[in-house]
């Protein structure tokens, strides 16, 4: 292992930066030379290729973003673009590739390793949504942001003594809204994983109005959507005020928090201590607080486990 390649890609996570330069000083450290690849499997396929040192990821590990860029590029599902890729990294003398992003990103790792590219995936999401691993990179974060959101919204529900409903991202995966809804004290948590009555949840807003509550928070999350006409629904058919708020990509951004930046330098050093063993077509994640890896077709074959016991327990504390 002489020389590697690193890239971000899909939607950006805070903490892909202290990833990034996780896996450089740690490639570093172990004589390996680094490539940084500017805007995902987009740019690979330019060949937007670079060399970095350890001063390319100085003053990068608290910053939200990813300062390799990142893109969708819908053709590399095309098995001949993932060839040009394969063919430039060999032309770069590239002896593996280190992709940091979520399913999808790691989808185009593993098909790029069965062209032969020595691949390693690093979970890179705010979406939690990669059934192999506890957590992603970036969701802690999301979280964060979200309830810093739904306390502000919360003050001044309380105020109006209005429903509050709060769209979080996540579109096939619920948790941003299962995790941040049960931090919020939500009082009703509407997820694309479980099924829900519009006429349950306004039994439920209106039982919390008879019994003093001074405001809703339902959390709501973006795969089920449909925020504003759900405000509008709950407006007409209780009588109570109702206002929606679509958080969109401000979950996406800030500074990272300390778990994030932890997990992602903890992933980060692994993914080179994997390449080092020789290992290929794997990838890291994080299970009962140790770093793992695993064959990435195992891995992405996997799928996500509902987990009905906390959604039952946020429903109950809400009471
Ligand atoms: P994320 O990685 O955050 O899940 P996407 O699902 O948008 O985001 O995937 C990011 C990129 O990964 C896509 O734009 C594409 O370049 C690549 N990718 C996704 N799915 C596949 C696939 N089935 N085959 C090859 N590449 C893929
Ligand atoms: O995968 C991360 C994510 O933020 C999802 O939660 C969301 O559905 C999607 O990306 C938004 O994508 P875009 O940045 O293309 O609007």
């Amino acid at each position: 292992m002489r020389k590697i390649a690193i890239l971000t890609s899909g939607g950006d996570a805070p903490g892909m930066n202290a990833a990034i330069r996780a896996v450089v000083r740690m490639a570093l450290h172990n004589g390996i030379e680094v490539m940084g690849v500017r805007r995902g499997y987009a740019g690979l396929i330019n060949g937007e290729l670079f060399r970095m040192d350890r001063h390319s990821v100085s003053d990068i590990i608290q910053r939200g973003g990813t300062i390799l860029r990142t893109a969708r590029c819908d053709e590399f599902k095309k098995e001949e673009v993932r060839q040009k890729a394969a063919n430039i990294l060999q032309a770069y003398g590239v002896d593996a590739l280190v992709v940091i992003g979520g399913d999808g990103s790691i989808t185009g790792a593993k098909l790029l390793s069965k062209l032969g590219v020595a691949a390693v995936g690093i979970p890179g999401t705010i979406d939690n949504d990669l059934a192999y691993t506890d957590y992603t990179i970036g969701f802690d974060t999301a979280l964060n942001t979200v309830h810093d959101a739904v306390n502000k919204l919360r003050d001044t529900s309380t105020s109006h003594e209005r429903v509050s409903v709060i769209e979080v991202m996540g579109r096939r995966c619920g948790d941003i809204a299962l995790y941040a809804g049960l931090a919020g004290g939500a009082e009703a948590i509407i997820l694309p994983e479980k099924e829900f009555d519009k006429e349950e949840l306004i039994r439920t807003i209106l039982d919390g109005k008879n019994n003093g509550k001074m405001h809703n928070i339902i959390m709501l999350a973006e795969g089920v959507g449909g925020a504003n006409e759900l405000a509008e629904y709950i407006q007409n058919i209780s009588g109570l005020e109702a206002r929606a708020t679509i958080l969109g990509h401000i979950q996406r951004g800030g500074s990272p928090t300390v778990n994030d930046i932890v997990l992602a330098s903890r992933m980060g050093a692994k993914a080179i201590e994997v390449l080092m063993e020789g290992k290929s077509a794997r990838v890291v994640g994080i299970k009962d607080n140790v770093i793992i890896d695993e064959d990435i077709d195992e891995a992405l074959a996997k799928k996500s486990v509902f987990d009905e016991k906390l959604y039952e327990v946020a429903k109950i504390l809400s009471m």
